[in-house]
């Protein structure tokens, strides 16, 4: 055939050849088309790999579950696939009459215990931190990577805490220690222990935690900012009053306009991002397009996500793809036909409480450009003629 296309015209090998047997591959792995869809590293972001971040690849993801080979990475002291047999979590006091008795739990009585499995986000509080100032970052995955959405399954921590006799009158606090080098130890508020919400977790996605992500345990706190999700789950202490330490007396604290630094800005506010088209990706032509992207709150459901195609004078509602969970990321797409003409293109989420995403403008009123945590500003993303997509400010 001189004309036409040659792919539907003639018959490809795979029609006329016997295929791979089954369990040729025990785990399965994605198509090697789809090579290039890797967390990766922002080079120089961190002198040694082992305190370093990967940031996942939002812009080649669909609905809102992040398959865990590409769930985002952020270590101290580098990760460890510690072997389940030898692993143990400690539950104790900051003194004996804050509990009845301090346990220490093995993985299999851990896995014995009543379990539950929910989606959520997690976000690092430094997650967009690289653009306070200006743009930083050409793409997605740069900006928003720091961000990843599992179903997780473990033991809601209070029935952890009730098992050990916690009197919860006295301890108003949990110190979360990780078995790593870093020293990572965070206080956890005991409302939202008591809420249920907060998890000692060993599944994740259907499978077990990956070593990366924590394996064997790790903490869940929902809606709270990714530090807090203390990985490699050693001990938890319960105390009568918050812990101060180094990683939230020092880091992941806001700095202020004033010179001053705020403390346990812990829950990630409403935010969302355009994931397609993003930053690096070109258009095909004028014409229809799904855009797509994702919209999150630490404070619950998602309820409406506006999109702007003109650097936000005029907004529409798009579409939220159900079932909206509570604190997990929710998927919206919306219709557009592109006319070929310049374009900045925005997403603006409002949460269940009715807190709105602010511009760049709102936000550095009250915070300042010199922050590195807790950036939830409205992103742009500009289409220029040719079809290019690029990262700009828009206040
Ligand atoms: N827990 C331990 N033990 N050590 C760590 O370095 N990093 C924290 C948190 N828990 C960390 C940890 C930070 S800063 C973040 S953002 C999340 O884990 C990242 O989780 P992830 O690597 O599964 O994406």
């Amino acid at each position: 055939a001189s004309e036409g296309d040659a792919n539907i015209l003639q018959n490809p090998a795979w029609t006329t050849s016997l295929g791979q047997p089954v369990a040729a591959r025990p785990y399965g792995m994605p198509s090697q088309y789809e090579s290039q869809l890797l967390r990766r590293e922002s080079p120089g972001l961190a002198r040694v790999g082992g305190a370093s971040v990967s940031f996942a690849p939002l812009q080649g993801l669909f609905g809102i579950i992040t398959p865990s080979g590409l769930h985002f990475e952020r270590h101290h002291q580098g990760w460890h696939d510690i072997d389940p047999s030898k692993h143990r979590l400690m539950v104790n006091g900051s003194d004996d009459s804050l509990l009845k008795k301090a346990k220490v739990y093995t993985l299999d009585e851990l896995m014995r215990l009543p379990s539950a499995s929910r989606i959520h986000f997690i976000e690092c509080g430094a997650n967009t931190g690289l653009e306070w100032g200006n743009v930083a970052v050409p793409t997605v995955q740069y900006t928003h990577g720091m961000l990843s959405c599992s179903e997780f399954t473990g033991v809601p921590l209070k029935y952890l805490l009730d098992d050990c006799g916690v009197d919860y009158k006295k301890a108003r606090y949990v110190l979360a220690e990780g078995a790593d080098g870093s020293s990572m130890t965070r206080t956890i508020p005991m409302e939202m222990v008591e809420s249920g919400e907060v998890m000692v977790a060993y599944g994740q996605n259907g499978e077990m935690l990956r070593p990366e992500n924590g394996y064997p345990l790790r903490l869940v706190v929902p809606g709270v900012q990714g530090v807090s999700w203390v990985k490699w789950l050693r001990r938890i202490e319960v105390g009568d009053q918050p812990y101060a330490t180094k990683d939230e007396a020092v880091h992941y604290i806001d700095l202020l306009p004033n010179g001053l630094h705020r403390q346990y800005s812990s829950v990630q506010e409403a935010k969302s991002v355009i994931t397609t088209p993003s930053g690096g990706q070109t258009l095909l032509d004028h014409g229809f397009y799904n855009v797509s992207g994702l919209a999150w709150s630490g404070r619950g459901k998602i309820k409406q996500v506006d999109v702007s195609f003109d650097g936000g004078i005029n907004w529409q509602t798009a579409r939220l793809e159900g079932p909206i969970q509570n604190k997990a990321l929710t998927r919206f797409n919306i219709n557009w036909v592109w006319d070929g003409k310049p374009a900045i293109l925005q997403s603006r989420a409002m949460d269940e409480t009715g807190y709105v995403q602010p511009t760049y403008g709102q936000l550095r009123k009250v915070r300042g450009t010199k922050s590195i945590y807790h950036n939830n500003a409205i992103q742009s993303w500009k289409i220029i003629e040719s079809g290019e997509v690029s990262n700009v400010q828009v206040l």
